[in-house]
């Protein structure tokens, strides 16, 4: 199983973090891993070159010393290296493996890997980065792929974060599996296994943590403040629930959680994943957290 040739499809926050990560990897540099970057507009694929390069910036910044010199060099080094195209079909084409981040909805991602199916070799493996929708849902689409078609799972900010969770379908073979776990291995990043389950392993443990602290102060037991001062001086965390959920968006919480919710069946717990009225509430009122200014806690205008 060889991969050397890489497209990711959706070249916002994670899309744009994941060739980043691949395009920098020393491992992949090595192995002469080609990188291409996809996006529907030249508009949005400018939008991902611009995440890519303000990452590049900030790690060269510490890695030379402020020296501006080298600082430019590594950052366009990477940055050109990157192929970047509109045409999602012509870059499969030419994909050992195709990685989608677009959009969280189920029915673009399935129109998405339809018409890819048609154009990567066949023996591309593709992956989906979704946070919260079934892989075999998403590797229905496809037509004799099911085999070839895995869940890697990224975490936010993707160049930082050291974990992907690596989500086996039962139909995923054991070859494409081993395959994935070498290339995150070459990126410098900790591959954990994982069943196609809701929340993989991370949100579904974090999840119905965040959403029992907003429950905790909704019953009136402590305040937000006191709650997030709590689990890090307690529990070791680098964020308290409340500053979580702001960093990760009260919409998509709210999302992710209204979808297991719905969806329900073979979900123990179901009732831990029940959106909180006061969650509901600031969503209604466009407060979605870091991101728009205002969440759980006031950032100032944006
Ligand atoms: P985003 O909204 O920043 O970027 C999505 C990009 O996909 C946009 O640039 C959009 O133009 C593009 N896109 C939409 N449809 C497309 C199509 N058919 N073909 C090509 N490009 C298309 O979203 P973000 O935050 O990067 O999330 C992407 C995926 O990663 C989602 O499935 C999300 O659930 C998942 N994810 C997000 C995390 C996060 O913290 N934001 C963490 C882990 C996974």
């Amino acid at each position: 199983m060889s991969i050397s040739r890489v497209s990711i499809v959706g070249a916002g926050l994670m899309g744009a973090g994941i060739a980043q990560s691949i395009a920098a990897a020393p491992a992949l540099v090595a192995k002469k891993i080609q990188v291409t970057l996809v996006d529907v507009t030249q508009d949005r694929l400018d939008n991902g070159k611009k995440i890519i390069h303000q990452s590049l910036a900030r790690i060269a910044k510490k890695k030379f010393d402020g020296d501006a010199a080298k600082s430019g060099e590594f950052v366009d080094s990477i940055l050109s290296s990157i192929a970047f195209k509109t045409d999602a079909g012509a870059a499969a084409s030419e994909s050992d493996l195709i990685i989608e981040a677009i959009v969280e909805n189920l029915d673009a991602k399935q129109k998405l890997f339809r018409d890819l199916d048609t154009r990567a070799p066949k023996h591309a493996i593709f992956a989906s980065n979704t946070s919260s929708l079934p892989i075999a849902e998403i590797a229905k689409s496809t037509l004799s792929r099911r085999d070839r078609f895995a869940g890697l799972h990224f975490f936010n900010p993707v160049p930082q974060m050291k974990l992907v969770e690596i989500v086996r379908t039962k139909e995923l073979s054991q070859d494409v599996f081993v395959g994935l776990k070498q290339l995150v291995k070459d990126m410098d990043k900790v591959g954990v296994e994982c069943k196609d389950t809701p929340g993989f392993i991370v949100n579904r443990l974090l999840v119905p943590y965040m959403l029992e602290a907003v429950r905790l102060v909704e019953r009136g037991d402590a305040t937000k403040e006191d709650v997030d001062i709590a689990m890090k001086l307690g529990a070791g965390y680098p964020m308290g629930p409340f500053e979580l959920a702001d960093y990760v968006g009260l919409d998509t919480t709210q999302f992710i959680t209204e979808g297991w919710y719905k969806a329900g069946k073979g979900l123990q717990g179901k009732e831990l994943v029940q959106p909180p009225e006061s969650l509901v509430k600031l969503v209604g009122e466009g407060k979605l957290g870091r991101k728009s200014g205002a969440g759980f806690y006031d950032y100032g205008k944006k």
